[in-house]
């Protein structure tokens, strides 16, 4: 373990654990968000899919859920603590050029980093921990949690799809500049990839986020309900 503690010390070490835990993140909302479009599909489909991932064996979902909040925190303090460093590294004159040459997205990182961490507290607290915005308990006619009711009720009010809506575009910027750095952090920025690298995948970032706001705005304009 002591060689993680090194690692994570070390100014390359810690762009290499945000690389990898924010890769790992983006393959987890991959999975989380192609199994919420099933809400396209009916309750049927929805609240089927989630028995079955309340149901995997061996503990999977356990597991998962561990590392999932391992790569979190992990992403979040380095997140934290680089951005202090190089605030404190900053020389006051370099800023206003610094900043020019920043994109939007870049310059963003941390406020952007912050909102997505905000909207992940409220949306555990909302469908998994049901302490606010909840209006259940929600059951199927077959005894499942009747996941698909609960998720169609909390969009069907405009304040929740404005605001996840919101969030989606809020995650869309983050993964854009996340993903394109991800590649120079694990030095992978060759020359012949960089259209790879580069552009091809920030814009998955974006298909991912705009699939996924498509959601609570298909709720609000009552194509699923
Ligand atoms: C419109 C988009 C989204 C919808 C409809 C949605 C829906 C849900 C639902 C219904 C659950 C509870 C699942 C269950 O207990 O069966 C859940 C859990 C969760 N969601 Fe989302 N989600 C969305 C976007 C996101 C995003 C963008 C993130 C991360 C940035 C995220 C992270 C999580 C996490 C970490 C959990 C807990 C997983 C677990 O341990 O069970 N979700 N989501």
């Amino acid at each position: 373990m002591s060689w993680i503690v090194r690692l994570q010390k070390s100014s390359l070490g810690s762009k290499y654990i945000m690389a990898i835990t924010g890769a790992g993140l983006f393959v987890f909302l991959i999975g989380h968000i192609a199994g919420n479009l099933l809400l396209y599909f009916g309750q049927e489909a929805m609240n089927a899919y989630a028995l079955s991932l309340h149901h995997l064996p061996y503990g999977l979902l356990w597991v998962a859920r561990g590392g999932l909040l391992v790569f979190a925190l992990a992403h979040v303090f380095i997140a934290y603590r680089l951005s202090f460093h190089n605030r404190a590294a900053r020389p006051q004159r370099y800023q206003y050029e610094a900043t020019l040459q920043a994109s939007f997205a870049s310059r963003t990182m941390p406020y952007t980093g912050t909102l997505v961490l905000l909207f992940i507290l409220f949306h555990l607290a909302q469908f998994t921990f049901h302490l606010v915005a909840y209006n259940g308990p929600y059951t199927d006619s077959l005894g499942r949690d009747d996941v698909y009711t609960m998720v169609v009720n909390a969009f069907q009010n405009p304040v929740y799809s404005v605001l996840y809506i919101i969030s989606m575009l809020v995650i869309g910027f983050h993964l854009s500049h996340g993903l394109s750095s991800m590649w120079q952090s694990l030095g992978l920025n060759h020359q012949k990839y960089n259209l790879l690298f580069r552009k091809l995948s920030p814009l998955a970032g974006w298909v991912l986020c705009l699939a996924a706001a498509s959601i609570p705005l298909a709720v609000l304009v009552g194509v699923i309900k």
